[in-house]
């Protein structure tokens, strides 16, 4: 396989950060960068589609964002309640009537697997923005580019992740590309809100170096960074499992006191009481930029897989 180009990228469905080569990767976190700025138009006369099944602010309001900041447009719904899934429509239905309306779809679904059956149905590019406890691959590229910016470069970085690694979509899409960077990753989490264990043996397979650990300190002494998760009270079978694990972990200023100076906290975000407002102010507190840098990324990918700059 060669040197990607934007024209692999022409009218691809993003679906898994497992479809992604590393150099992929690393090429859409180069495009990105051109993307920081103002940039032009590339994409007017697009339309975009975001059908978000399931609730988000971050994501559908980044990739509308990036939509309209390269000069296209976008329709959609943001809940599946105003959508005609609520008289019973099939997802595949649906997709087929929304490709007729729009030159993409970004789509988010409880369901596991629903963007890829989505992708199966369309004949335009599918992007998945989050698939129930599954995938997240574009939070996965504003990780990545936020990542590089912050540490320099991501290729053996140490990372500890923390908190909900059971449900969290976004630690799940993450890891797995981390590990092709060589990183060294700590997961940090009451025993029952561990990374399911089909990750672990998969990382142990790959020879990628990680650990596990219950407490905050001393796995966060030697990171480079730390991705923070909420508790993702709406995955979890049993509401009193969530009652007993809701605060466990609540970090807040006394956190920089023992941790590395230069340390970065990540944390996909919405943050429930998982960070203290009162770490917000300190330099290594990095999660709203983060937050920002989706617009970033979401604008590379809309012009490459809309074929807007081959
Ligand atoms: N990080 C993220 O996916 O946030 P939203 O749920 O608000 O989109």
């Amino acid at each position: 396989m060669g040197t990607p180009t934007v024209a692999d990228f022409a009218g691809r469905d993003i679906i898994s950060t497992r479809d992604l080569t590393k150099d992929e990767i690393l090429f859409l976190l180069d495009l990105a960068e051109q993307f920081e700025d103002p940039s032009p138009s590339v994409l007017q006369g697009k339309i975009m589609a975001s059908l978000f099944f399931e609730p988000s602010t971050r994501t559908r309001l980044s990739f509308e964002s990036a939509m309209l900041r390269l000069g296209g447009r976008t329709l959609g719904f943001a809940e599946a309640g105003v959508s005609s899934a609520a008289k019973g429509e099939s997802l595949a239905d649906t997709i087929r009537v929304a490709e007729g309306y729009a030159d993409a779809i970004v789509i988010r679904h409880p369901r596991e697997g629903a963007a890829r059956a989505a992708a199966e149905a369309a004949s335009i590019p599918v992007i998945n923005a989050g698939d129930g406890a599954n995938q997240h691959p574009t939070q996965t590229l504003l990780d990545l580019f936020t990542l590089r910016k912050e540490k320099g470069e991501l290729e053996g970085l140490r990372v500890g992740f923390l908190g909900d690694l059971k449900f969290g979509r976004a630690v799940r899409s993450l890891i797995n590309t981390l590990g092709r960077f060589n990183a060294q990753m700590t997961f940090i989490s009451p025993p029952s809100l561990r990374l399911p264990n089909y990750y672990l043996e998969e990382l142990t397979e790959q020879a990628i170096n990680w650990k596990m650990a219950t407490d905050v300190f001393p796995a966060c002494r030697d990171l480079e960074a730390l991705y923070v998760t909420r508790i993702q009270r709406e995955r979890f079978p049993d509401p009193l499992e969530f009652e007993r694990v809701k605060n466990v972990y609540q970090l807040d200023r006394s956190f920089l006191d023992e941790a590395p100076d230069d340390i970065a906290i990540l944390h996909p975000l919405p943050r429930v009481n998982e960070i203290s407002p009162d770490l917000d102010p300190f330099p290594q507190s990095v999660y709203f930029q983060q937050a920002h840098n989706g617009v970033t990324i979401r604008k590379a990918l809309l012009a490459s897989v809309l074929g807007a700059l081959s």
